[in-house]
């Protein structure tokens, strides 16, 4: 069936089955690599996108779902000329080691960050925990949050970032 969404913000036409995980569609049909196949089960986040604003894992949400649905995956937050701000902190903190968990944990920061730019340490934590990092950089990656919230509220109110860089 032919599915009609908008991908980065880009107005896209999939012919796939219905039950197609979104995942395979943004990879092999799309050519967006950015979200990562780890468990397919949906227990691990590396294959984290945000749909409407929300963060979803692609691996279990089938195409059909995706019926005029607005997708944004890490590709979407800038590229590598011009990284956007979760992109830009996550390079600052050297926030990855292998890196394969690295795009699912920035679109559900992303996610949080859009719905709550106030969100607390306590909030990150909360809602990255169902992204797992199997080379345990934990601590860099909620540094790189809290550097993206930063500079994403400063970003908002036009007042200087109190960090470097
Ligand atoms: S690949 Fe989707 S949750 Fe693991
Ligand atoms: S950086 Fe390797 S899995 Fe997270």
């Amino acid at each position: 069936m032919a599915i009609d969404l908008t991908v980065n913000g880009t107005p896209q036409r999939v012919e796939a089955d219905p039950d197609t995980p979104l995942l395979y569609v943004l990879r092999d049909d799309l050519g967006l690599n950015g979200a990562k196949f780890g468990c397919g089960l949906g227990q691990c986040g590396s294959c984290t996108v945000m749909v409407d604003g929300r963060a979803v894992l692609s691996c279990v949400t089938p195409i059909l779902l995706m019926q005029g649905r607005a997708v944004t995956t890490v590709e979407g937050l800038g590229t590598a000329e011009a990284p956007g701000p979760m992109q830009r902190a996550f390079i600052e903190e050297q926030a990855a080691q292998c890196g394969y968990c690295i795009p699912g944990m920035m679109m559900r920061a992303q996610a949080l960050l859009q719905e709550r730019p106030d969100a607390d340490d306590a909030a990150i934590r909360r809602a990255l925990e169902f992204n797992l990092c199997r080379c345990g950089t934990h601590m860099r990656i909620l540094r790189a949050i809290r550097r993206a919230a930063d500079t994403m509220r400063h970003a908002e109110t036009g007042a200087p970032s109190g960090r470097a860089g």
